[in-house]
């Protein structure tokens, strides 16, 4: 590419759970954000007979995978390794056997070329993903749910972000997970759980609501989550319609509870902010699910509020989401020293007091 030497052109690698991903990102000619290329190499294959990502597994995986993936991801970009301008690479939070092959690589990559190494965190990833799809500026409402996380945070700027809610026990993505596998749907569940819905009647089992109503914004999915396997449990033998009704009544319920938090997010949001646009950005795997976005389209709608949904393949793990990080934060000015140590546990606002889903990413399953 002609004009490459001029432009800053980021490397992305991302191997903090069961995705081995690479990328490059630059800006356009009009400093727009641009993905050159973005590839992803999903393990489900090698976890789908367990139920959940085995870490050692994935670990192995990246291993295996990751220099080919990168490869790729230069060629497709039309791109050498010399011509980058900067190395930018998960260093947390995730499974720290990956997240090693992942920092180890982008390490010595950074070494043997002397280029800069940018560290991102896996979250901030997903928070940004909405300035490299549709350029917007800060602050923005942000809703996190992945297999990991479920948070609400107010994103005032790079590197500031502040967490309203979190979950106070399973993450959402986790719940979705745990449903289909008591199901028996298979794994990765959100989708197959989403799908099953698809055919389901919503009405016909009322699951709880956790937390709705109370002087909160945090979430919980463990009462759910037993409502679902109470039932299953009353109802087995499952035919197909039960199975399918189980999940269209269970995502009625997420939908009412996602629903009830955002709305009193967005009263506090237009308190403190004024001035600013009403922004609202949903991301992580989770961001995925159409039902879900329907339901935040329409309070959207409601409240006159613009709802950024990122396209379905940068809603899950991705490598495009890291470089772009990295390159808001080498225009920024902040690179990582070579000493960094990958971190399982990274939350993206360090002053909130920490529930169990403010920085963690385990076993999904
Ligand atoms: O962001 P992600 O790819 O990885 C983590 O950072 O955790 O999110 C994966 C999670 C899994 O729990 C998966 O079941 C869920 O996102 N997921 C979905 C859908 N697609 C993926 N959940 C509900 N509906 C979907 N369509
Ligand atoms: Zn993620």
């Amino acid at each position: 590419m002609e004009t490459m030497g001029r432009r800053h052109l980021i490397l992305g690698i991302e191997t903090s759970c069961d995705e081995t991903a690479a990328a490059v990102v630059s800006r356009d000619d009009h400093d727009n954000p641009v993905i050159l290329s973005s590839i992803i190499l999903s393990q489900i294959d090698a976890h789908k007979e367990f139920g959940g990502v085995v870490p050692e597994i994935a670990a192995r995986a990246h291993l295996s995978a990751l220099d080919y993936i990168i490869e790729k991801a230069l060629d497709e970009a039309g791109c050498q390794l010399k011509e980058l301008t900067a190395i930018a690479v998960t260093g947390g939070p995730g499974l720290i056997g990956g997240l090693m092959v992942g920092l180890m690589t982008a390490k010595g990559l950074a070494a043997s070329t002397g280029l800069p190494l940018i560290c991102v965190n896996h979250l901030e990833g997903h928070a940004l993903t909405a300035r490299l799809t549709d350029n917007i500026s800060f602050p923005y409402l942000l809703l996190l749910v992945s297999g990991g996380h479920t948070q609400i945070l107010c994103a005032n700027g790079l590197g500031d972000y502040q967490r309203w809610a979190s979950t106070i026990d399973d993450a959402l993505g986790e719940a979705f997970d745990k449903t289909a596998k008591m199901l028996s749907l298979g794994f990765p569940g959100g989708p197959m759980v989403e799908r099953a819905a698809l055919e389901g009647d919503e009405k016909r089992f009322n699951f709880p609501q956790p937390l709705k109503g109370k002087d909160t914004l945090n979430f919980s999915f463990s009462g759910l989550k037993t409502a679902v396997r109470v039932t299953a449990h009353e109802l087995a033998p499952l035919n197909p319609n039960d199975a399918n009704d189980i999940c269209a009544s269970f995502q009625s319920a997420v939908g009412a509870v996602l629903v009830d938090r955002l709305r009193r997010s967005m009263d506090r949001y237009e308190t403190e902010n004024i001035q600013a646009d009403k922004n609202i950005v949903i991301a992580g795997g989770v961001a995925a699910n159409h039902y879900l976005r329907g339901k935040i389209s329409t309070l959207c709608s409601e409240r006159s509020w613009n709802l950024i949904a990122p396209a379905l393949e940068l809603c899950g793990d991705n490598a495009a989401m890291i470089a772009w990080a990295g390159l808001e934060h080498f225009e920024a000015g902040n690179l990582s020293s070579m000493d960094f140590s990958p971190r399982s546990r990274w939350p993206l606002d360090q002053t909130s007091p920490s529930l169990l889903g403010g920085g963690r990413r385990g076993v999904k399953a």
